[in-house]
């Protein structure tokens, strides 16, 4: 992951690098560093931490200089000390910051040890430091040294090199990682993510793979693979450049589960066309030609793409696969059922999902994408996209993303299955009312805090926890279970409840938790013989469903009880009590809620 930038132009680098960087803390925050050059010599800093400890420390010693880069760090080769941080450096020539990863490192650390070079890190990113200090040295341009370098790497990447020989030039590029360059008067600045500079500028290129460039403060100059000048257009960023804050709230996910009510409308207004019809943001002719879908996602969005499955399937009768977008262009999938390979993204920047669009592309599907962020790579390289309208989501643990995508899945599936006649009119307009309900069925869960408190005050002390679901809500039980992890970092598994009795049942011990979602559908008395069956053995039941559901369930240690919907819905309300148990659990245990540890919210690393 990582995130970088760079800036050329008029004004002191220092702040604005660091502004940039403020804006990509979501893509790693292990360390940072920042580095810039002036008639002295090159400048650098890096400190251990999040941007912060970077800041206090330049307080005290400020970067001068008008061009300068930094770098935001989750660490991949090598471990989180300041020699780790970027911007690497080879002697006092030239700094580089890197996100990515160089695959044939080893190869080309070894060669340039023999060369007499001396490594003071352990990552993958200084050979590139030492690969443009050694052309540089040659006396080569700066094109001449971008070419060289890129001839001799391998992988993932997107970076920026500044050179003492060449003060006034950002030397720049990408392979599957993201790079965008931002132009404007006097100046040009690059980043990983168009968002991280659209304060200073809104008009900006977006690099292509294998593309570089050199960048000064009069404009940049692109090149492509055939080492071509190449013309790429400048593009307008659409999203909100502002900073958020906090309104309030104590974290950002707290501030987010709270923004769930807007996001749901606001997802389902962009689903609709003028008149307020639901149709997905698509025509006759593009829902008429899917036939069969393959779902591709990563974490949270994966949890989307599983209960997405069930409702397309439930209520358009196409067939739908879910697949880890890691695993999926890997294991060469057979794709003759399919037309329609729709990815799931919140930031529209994961590398896993990304390579498994295009793979599907190349298989001959057509590609849609639902992201939250539509000047991303995804959205841009989809054929369609169906967008969340869920806002900037800060918290690194996603929240109304996930409820956002849900959304879009659930009217696909309504679109489809009115247009192929699976369901028909009447219960299509049933579902749509239904689901226009959800925002204020959202909203009222926020009550749950409260009574969510007292259990989350007993859950921080268990070292392990079980969530059941079926049908619709297995694959919810196994995103709660993935949110208690990632916030509270205690041990929890989602399983299928009718699978318990098949192994995980032999964990059951007296005073295990074991949260359960039910929904008020003929499912219910299969979940309440499930839950019987571990409370004898001793777990402690806690049960998440509509009064109505939970009326069957008197037996249980705790019950959380959501706002009445309709049951295909449960999926959605449930999602909430999820999101606060997490929440306040990790809030208890005084764990790092918007920033866990290991994680980033952008994963561009495969
Ligand atoms: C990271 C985040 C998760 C997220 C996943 C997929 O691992 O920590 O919260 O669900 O990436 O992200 P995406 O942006 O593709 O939905």
């Amino acid at each position: 992951m990582c995130g970088i930038v760079g800036y050329v132009g008029s004004e002191k680098c220092q702040d604005i690098v660091i502004g940039a960087l403020e804006r990509l803390e979501y893509r790693g925050y292990d360390s940072a560093g920042i580095a810039s050059i002036d008639e002295e010599g090159l400048h650098l800093c890096r400190a251990v931490g999040k941007l912060a400890e970077l800041k206090a420390k330049i307080k005290k010693m400020p970067i001068p200089g008008n061009t300068g880069i930094g770098h935001i760090r989750w660490a991949t080769h090598g471990g989180v000390t300041e020699h780790n941080a970027h911007p690497h450096y080879a002697t006092d020539e030239v700094v580089i910051v890197h996100n990515g990863i160089i695959e044939n490192y080893a190869e080309l650390k070894a060669d340039l040890i023999e060369k007499g070079v001396v490594f003071t890190s352990d990552t993958d990113s200084e050979v590139l430091a030492h690969l443009f200090s050694h052309f540089i040295k040659k006396g080569l341009p700066p094109v001449a040294i971008l070419q060289e370098v890129i001839s001799k790497i391998e992988g993932a990447y997107a970076f920026t090199a500044l050179s003492k020989s060449y003060p006034d030039t950002l030397m720049a590029a990408r392979n599957a990682s993201p790079l965008a360059i931002g132009l404007s008067d006097n100046m040009a600045v690059v980043a990983s993510d168009a968002l991280a500079i659209a304060h200073l500028t809104r008009h900006v290129i977006y690099l292509k793979d294998n593309d570089y460039a050199i960048i000064t403060s009069k404009g940049c100059t692109i090149y492509d693979s055939n080492n071509e000048i190449a013309n790429r257009e400048i593009v307008q960023v659409k999203a909100s450049p502002v900073l958020l804050d906090k309104a309030g709230f104590r974290h950002y996910m707290e501030k987010e589960i709270h923004e769930q009510p807007d996001a749901i409308s606001h997802t389902i207004s962009a689903m609709s066309d003028t008149t307020g019809r639901l149709t997905a943001g698509l025509d006759i002719s593009s829902l008429s030609s899917i036939k069969g879908i393959v779902l591709l996602a990563a974490g949270t969005s994966f949890y989307a793409a599983q209960i997405g499955r069930y409702w397309i399937e439930k209520l358009a009768g196409i067939p739908v696969v879910c697949e880890i977008a890691s695993e999926y262009h890997y294991r060469q999938p057979v794709a003759s059922c399919q037309s329609t390979a729709i990815v799931i993204s919140q930031s529209g920047e994961s590398i896993d999902s990304l390579l498994a669009m295009r793979y599907a592309k190349k298989l001959g599907l057509d590609t849609f994408g639902i992201v939250n962020v539509v000047d991303s790579t995804i959205a841009r390289e989809a054929d369609k996209i169906l967008p969340t309208r869920a806002g900037p989501e800060i918290g690194v643990a996603s929240t109304k993303a996930f409820t956002a995508q849900l959304v879009v899945l659930f009217c696909l599936a309504i679109a489809l299955g009115k247009q192929n006649g699976h369901i028909s009119a009447s219960r299509a307009d049933e579902l749509h009312h239904q689901l226009l309900k959800m925002p204020g069925a959202v909203g009222k869960s926020m009550e749950l805090f409260d009574s969510i408190r007292p259990i989350a005050h007993k859950l921080k002390n268990a070292s392990s926890c079980l969530f059941l679901g079926r049908d619709i809500l297995y694959p919810l039980a196994c995103e709660g279970a993935l949110k208690l992890k990632e916030l509270s970092y205690i041990h929890a598994e989602g399983f299928a409840s009718g699978e318990m009795k098949h192994g995980p049942i032999a964990l059951l011990q007296d005073g295990l938790p074991i949260v359960s979602f039910v929904s008020d559908d003929d499912m219910a008395r299969k979940a309440v013989s499930n839950l019987k069956e571990a409370d004898a053995r001793g777990g402690h039941i806690i049960v998440v469903g509509t009064q109505s559901a939970l009326n069957l369930l008197d037996f249980a240690a705790e019950k959380i009880t959501i706002p009445e919907c309709e049951p295909l819905l449960t999926p959605i309300v449930g999602a909430i009590p999820a999101q606060i148990l997490a929440y306040l659990t990790a809030f208890e245990k005084g764990t790092d809620i918007d920033q866990p540890r290991n994680l980033a919210k952008s994963v561009t690393v495969e």
